[in-house]
C-alpha cells in the first residue's frame, strides 16, 4: 500500500525507510535504520527529485504510481548519482520512455559508468544557475560539488522557497511517519545522529560545505528537503547553524573528550583518572571513550563535537594501539583541524605512542599539542600520576 505525505499541496514526499540495514555504505552502523526521501512536484509538468536505494525500491515505485495518479513522469532530476538514490534509473527509463533526466554532465557520465546505459537521448544537462519551468514552479539549480560527490546539484524552488538539498542537512535513522523535524524532538533524539551522518559522509569536505552554505545565504529558503532524514519547515537556523559549525570544524562543546586504546586496563585507568581530575577542576561534560568498544564513526563525530581531545594509547607491536591508530587516521582523513590535544602513552619496555601519535597529528592543520605528555610504564606511578595532574590543570586552564 502507498505510503506518502504532502509537503505542500503539490509537493509530495515519497520516501521509504530501511530498518533491516546494519551498515550504511557498508561501513556506518545505523541501529535506527536509514531513510531515503524523494519528492514529486505535480505541476503542468511532473518532476521527481532523485530515486531510491534498491533495498526499498518496491515501496518507492508503489508510492510514485499512487502520487502520479495516472499522469506520466516528465522530469527525473538527479541531484546526486550515488546508488542509494539512483539504483532505480534503468527501471524508471523503461517505465517512462518520454522521461527527461535532468542532471549535471558529470552525473550523466556516472549513469553510464554505473549502469552501462547511454542516456544522452533522455538527458537535459544543467549547470549552475540554470532554470527549469514546470508551470507555476520554477526550479533553479545550484551546484554543490563534493557535498557529497562531485556531480551534486541542489535545487531551489523559487515558487515555494523550498531547497531540495540532496545529502546536505540529512541524518542517519529511519523515519516513522513524522517526516518534519518540527514533529519530533530533534535536539533530543536526532542531533547526535545528524552530526555523525554529516561528519562521516561529508566531514572531509568542510570548505565545499561552507561554499554551499554561502550560496544558500543568497536564497530565501523557507524549507529544506534533504534526501535522508527530516524535512525542515521551521527553525531552519537549528540545522543551518550546526552545519556552519561542522563545516568550519568549530567545536560545539568547549570541554574534553578522552579517547583511549588499552590492552589490560591501565591506560584506561589513566584516562578515567584524568577525567576525574578535570571534573574536580570544574570542567563539565567530560567524555571518555574506549576506541576498542565505540565505533570509529561515533568517535569521529565526538571529536568534531569537542574542542579539546586527549589520546591515550598503549604501545602495541611497537606502534600505536590498533583501534587508536584507526581513529587518528580517520580524523586525518576527515580533515579535522583546530583542536587542543593532550597525549598519554603507555609501554612496559619501549613506549613510542606519543611520538607516533604526534607524527599523525602534526600532518593535520591547527592541532595544538600541549605539554606535559604523560608516559606510563605499565601503569600509573607516583610520578606519572603527578604529570597527569599537571596535564589536567593545563587542559582545564584552556577551557572557558
Ligand atoms: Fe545519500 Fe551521498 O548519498
Amino acid at each position: 500500500m502507498h505510503n506518502t505525505r504532502k509537503v505542500t499541496e503539490d509537493i509530495i514526499w515519497l520516501g521509504a525507510s530501511d530498518r533491516r540495514i546494519s551498515l550504511f555504505e557498508n561501513v556506518y552502523p545505523v541501529p535506527e535504520g536509514m531513510s531515503y526521501n524523494n519528492y514529486l512536484i505535480l505541476d503542468d509538468k511532473t518532476a521527481l527529485m532523485d530515486g531510491i536505494d534498491d533495498a526499498v525500491s518496491t515501496q518507492f515505485f508503489e508510492n510514485l504510481e499512487y502520487a502520479l495518479s495516472g499522469r506520466t513522469l516528465d522530469y527525473f532530476i538527479v541531484q546526486h548519482m550515488e546508488p542509494d538514490h539512483c539504483a532505480c534509473i534503468p527501471q524508471l527509463v523503461s517505465m517512462y520512455p518520454d522521461l527527461k533526466i535532468v542532471a549535471t554532465a558529470k552525473a550523466i557520465q556516472m549513469i553510464q559508468q554505473f549502469f552501462g546505459i547511454d542516456v544522452s537521448d533522455w538527458a537535459v544537462t544543467v549547470k549552475e544557475g540554470d532554470e527549469l519551468k514546470l508551470g507555476s514552479h520554477v526550479l533553479e539549480f545550484v551546484t554543490a560539488p563534493m557535498v557529497h560527490w562531485p556531480e551534486v546539484i541542489v535545487t531551489y524552488d523559487r515558487t515555494t522557497g523550498a531547497l531540495f538539498s540532496a545529502d546536505a542537512f540529512g541524518s542517519f535513522g529511519a523515519l516513522s511517519g513524522n517526516i518534519f523535524a518540527d514533529e519530533v524532538d530533534w535536539e533530543r533524539d536526532v542531533a547526535d545522529e545528524a552530526r555523525r551522518y554529516y561528519v562521516n559522509i561529508v566531514g572531509k569536505y568542510g570548505a565545499q560545505s561552507s561554499a554551499l552554505l554561502s550560496k544558500a545565504k543568497n536564497l530565501d529558503i523557507k524549507m529544506l528537503l534533504p534526501l535522508h532524514g527530516y524535512i525542515w519547515r521551521k527553525d531552519l537556523y537549528q540545522i543551518i547553524g550546526r552545519y556552519a559549525k561542522w563545516a568550519s570544524y568549530t567545536p560545539e562543546v568547549d570541554s574534553v573528550a578522552i579517547f583511549y586504546g588499552s590492552v589490560y586496563g591501565n591506560t584506561a585507568n589513566a584516562a578515567d583518572v584524568l577525567a576525574i581530575k578535570l571534573a574536580e577542576l570544574g570542567v563539565r561534560d567530560v567524555k571518555v571513550f574506549d576506541t576498542s568498544k565505540t565505533h570509529p564513526s561515533e568517535l569521529v563525530s565526538r571529536a568534531f563535537q569537542y574542542g579539546t581531545l586527549v589520546f591515550a594509547s598503549s604501545t602495541y607491536n611497537a606502534e600505536i594501539f590498533d583501534t587508536m591508530h584507526t581513529l587518528l587516521v580517520d580524523l586525518k582523513n576527515h580533515n579535522l583541524c583546530n583542536r587542543t590535544v593532550g597525549l598519554i602513552e603507555n609501554g612496559s619496555w619501549a613506549p613510542v605512542t606519543a611520538r607516533k601519535m604526534r607524527e599523525i597529528l602534526e600532518t593535520m592543520k591547527g592541532m595544538e599539542i600541549v605539554e606535559p605528555v604523560v608516559t606510563l610504564k605499565s601503569s600509573l606511578s607516583t610520578d606519572s600520576y603527578e604529570t597527569l595532574n599537571n596535564l589536567a590543570k593545563v587542559l582545564s586552564d584552556n577551557i572557558d
